[in-house]
């Protein structure tokens, strides 16, 4: 069976998104790797995920013979939203950085798949990922530069991403960021040509 790649696009932009175009190059690379591969797009921007209700935090509660219609209704995106994600053999998350952390449009997503006895496990031993590890990139872009700087603690962004894939079960996170978006566009430039060159190391 052919390998999917399941994309994910946070940014709000389409014109212009650093995230976006980095994304384009780590899509284009798996593209190459894996010819006969097929790509899942969601674009959360174009087709934003809805906010969880109170009947999904119901239904995520109560076991799946016991759902009653309205709850199925309730918690059937999730469901569609967690059959891909575990259908996936490679993620590409692309996110720009939003108040130090990432936009609301992924957060949805993540409130929709992030579930109990689905994605995650919660008993005696304490909490366990239910999600098979599998290759993820993210590619990020921030505004300005948190690397090696005075305000590298207000980046919310990556370590919070990593640590949720990280507590489902994705432990093979590459995290490309281009930081400085807003700040030196030579600069920007010259990191994200690194950052395209690291893509191509990685996917060949
Ligand atoms: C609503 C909003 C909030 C932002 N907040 C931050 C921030 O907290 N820190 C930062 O470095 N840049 C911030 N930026 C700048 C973006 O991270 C930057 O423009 C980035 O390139 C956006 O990603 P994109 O190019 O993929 O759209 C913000 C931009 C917007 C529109």
């Amino acid at each position: 069976m052919s390998k999917t790649l399941l994309r994910i696009d946070a940014s709000a932009r389409t014109m212009g998104s650093v995230s976006r175009t980095l994304a384009d190059a780590v899509q284009h690379a798996w593209q190459t790797a894996n010819p006969d591969g097929r790509v899942v797009l969601r674009d959360l921007a174009a087709q934003p995920v809805p906010h969880i209700s109170p009947d999904t935090i119901t239904g995520y509660y109560t076991p799946t013979d016991q759902l009653t219609p309205a709850l199925r209704a309730a918690t059937a995106l999730s469901d569609e939203l967690i059959a891909e994600l575990l259908a996936a053999h490679t993620l590409l998350i692309s996110t720009p950085m939003y108040n130090f952390s990432i936009p609301s449009a992924l957060k949805a997503y993540i409130d929709q798949i992030v579930r109990l006895n689905h994605t995650f496990a919660a008993d005696e031993n304490g909490l366990r990922g239910l999600v098979a590890d599998r290759p993820t990139f993210i590619a990020s872009a921030a505004g300005a530069v948190y690397t090696g700087t005075n305000i590298a603690g207000l980046n919310f962004e990556g370590p919070y991403l990593t640590t949720l894939l990280g507590f489902l079960g994705i432990a093979s996170v590459e995290l490309l960021s281009v930081e400085g978006t807003t700040v030196d566009p030579q600069a920007m430039e010259a990191t994200l040509q690194q950052t395209r060159e690291r893509i191509h190391a990685l996917l060949h």
